[in-house]
C-alpha cells in the first residue's frame, strides 16, 4: 500500500497548491491513501466545514488536526462531526472531535491518530501512554496504523518514533512547518520522518508575513499574522507499506514546487 503524507496545508496558497499537483502526484505515483495535516487551513489559523471539504474533494482521504485545529471560532461542531478529521487523541475527554478515524483500502483497515507533543506546546495528556491505549484498543481491528506526532521539539518527535517503532506503520512529524532531511525506516519496520514540512508559501517565516512576524520578534509587541504568498510548495512523504506485516518497505521525501509561483 502506498500512502502519502502531507505536511501542514497552510491558508489560500497551500489549497491552491494542493488542488493543483495532488491529483496528478496521485495518479503517476499510483497513491492508495492521502493523509493531509490542516491545522492551517483556513487563513493560516483553523479549520472550516467549507475548508475541509475543499481537502477532501481535493483528494485527500484524511485530515489530523494540531494546535491551531480550534482558531477559527463557531467551527467546534463541524470538527466534532467531519468524521475524516482526526483531532490529536490526548486532549482532555470531552474535546470535540475523533480521536481516530479508521479507513478501508480494499482489504486493509487503517487507523489514522494524531498526537500532540509537550515540549514547548500547553499541557497535554501524556502523548506516549496515550499511543499505548489507543494500540491496546485498536489494534485487534488495524492493520495498518498512521501516526500524525504534532510536536515543537525534534527529540520528542523523535523519541515518539522510537516508542511507536515495531507498533505503527508510520511516523511523521509535523508543526514546525520545516521539513527534515532524516526520513528513514526505524530498526523494527517503522517509515518516520521528524517534520513533513509545510504545504505553502516559502518566501514568509513559517507561512506567514514576514513583516509582522519581524514586528513581533523586534518589539515584542503583539502584531497579527497573515499567511504569506510566493514559492509555494506540497511538502511530505511517500511511504510503502506492507500490509500483511505493517512494517514500511520504503520512504521517500516529497516536495513539489509550484512552477508558476518560483520566485
Ligand atoms: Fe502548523
Ligand atoms: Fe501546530
Amino acid at each position: 500500500m502506498r500512502i502519502l503524507l502531507i505536511g501542514d496545508i497552510i491558508g489560500r496558497p497551500g489549497r491552491d497548491v494542493l488542488r493543483k499537483h495532488l491529483p496528478s502526484i496521485k495518479r503517476a505515483e499510483s497513491v492508495d491513501l492521502v493523509v493531509a495535516n490542516v491545522e492551517n487551513a483556513a487563513a493560516g489559523f483553523g479549520l472550516t466545514e467549507s475548508v475541509g471539504q475543499e481537502i477532501l474533494r481535493a483528494g485527500v482521504d484524511i485530515m489530523t488536526g494540531g494546535n491551531h485545529l480550534w482558531d477559527k471560532r463557531g467551527t467546534e461542531t463541524y470538527i466534532d462531526s467531519e468524521p475524516f478529521l482526526a483531532r490529536p487523541a490526548n486532549y482532555p475527554a470531552g474535546t470535540p472531535g475523533q480521536r481516530f478515524v479508521q479507513h478501508d483500502v480494499g482489504d486493509t483497515r487503517v487507523t489514522v491518530l494524531s498526537l500532540q507533543g509537550r515540549v514547548f506546546m500547553p499541557p497535554m495528556d501524556c502523548p506516549f501512554r496515550c499511543l499505548d491505549e489507543l494500540i491496546e484498543k485498536l489494534s485487534k481491528e488495524t492493520d495498518v496504523f498512521i501516526l500524525d506526532f504534532h510536536a515543537e521539539a525534534t527529540s520528542e518527535k523523535q523519541a515518539m518514533g522510537r516508542y511507536a517503532d515495531g507498533r505503527v506503520s508510520v511516523v511523521v512529524g509535523t508543526h514546525t512547518h520545516v521539513p527534515t532531511a532524516d526520513e528513514r525506516i526505524l530498526p523494527k519496520g517503522t517509515g518516520f520522518v521528524t517534520d513533513l514540512g509545510m504545504t505553502g508559501p516559502y518566501d514568509s517565516i513559517i507561512g506567514m508575513r514576514e513583516d509582522a512576524v519581524m514586528r513581533r520578534f523586534l518589539t515584542s509587541l503583539p502584531s497579527r499574522f497573515e499567511v504569506a504568498s510566493g514559492d509555494t510548495r506540497l511538502s511530505g512523504l511517500m511511504v510503502d507499506v506492507d500490509t500483511s506485516s505493517g512494517r514500511a518497505l520504503s520512504v521517500k521525501r516529497v516536495h513539489v514546487f509550484d512552477e508558476d509561483k518560483v520566485q
